[in-house]
């Protein structure tokens, strides 16, 4: 079975978003691995939305020191920065504030870890379990980067959060630790 990456258009950012969900819905089908229905959605991602140099995801795993920390999952782009902590970066501050983080301008964000050199900005959304308690509802974050200053705007925002509840209702979570 073959999946070619549909053709959208983002000048219509809500209806794009809306039938990306859609397919991605369809993509996933029964499937309820994460690293497949993680490696698809990363791959359908980076071949739909226009001017990005990377998509993909973070996991919360235990750290060595106790505690957890992220690290890389599936992805598409340049090879990446494998660990990061939580609170740290674009990706460890979305993931400690279980909320989106928009970034404009990766040069003006303290802290921003430089994986790749062409990234202008960045969006990072949780990936978030509605049917646990708070702290333990994050299963993991999907980071996307531009060459782009400025790329993603609350359309973007808006999207990203419909597409992360679609790749968490499909997949089987591990328990959270
Ligand atoms: N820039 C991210 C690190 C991950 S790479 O962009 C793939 C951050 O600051 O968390």
């Amino acid at each position: 079975m073959s999946h070619a990456v549909a053709r959208y258009d983002f000048s219509d950012k809500v209806r794009a978003y809306g039938e990306l969900a859609r397919d991605l819905g369809a993509l996933l089908g029964a499937e309820r691995n994460v690293v497949a229905n993680l490696a698809n959605t990363a791959a359908l991602i980076f071949g739909a939305l226009p001017d990005l140099n990377w998509a993909g995801f973070y996991l919360p795993i235990a750290s060595a020191g106790g505690g957890r920390e992220l690290i890389v999952g599936p992805f598409q782009g340049q090879p990446a920065c494998v660990r990061i902590a939580l609170g740290r970066g674009v990706c460890g501050t979305a993931a400690a504030r279980r909320s989106t983080v928009v970034v404009p301008d990766v040069t003006a964000f303290d802290g921003h870890i430089a994986c790749d050199s062409a990234s202008r900005s960045e969006i990072v959304v949780p990936l978030l379990r509605a049917d646990l308690p708070d702290d333990v509802s994050l299963v993991g974050v999907l980071d996307l980067d531009s060459p782009r200053l400025a790329r993603f705007d609350e359309d973007d925002r808006a999207g990203l959060e419909r597409v992360a509840r679609v790749i968490v209702a499909a997949c089987e979570w591990e328990r959270a630790t």
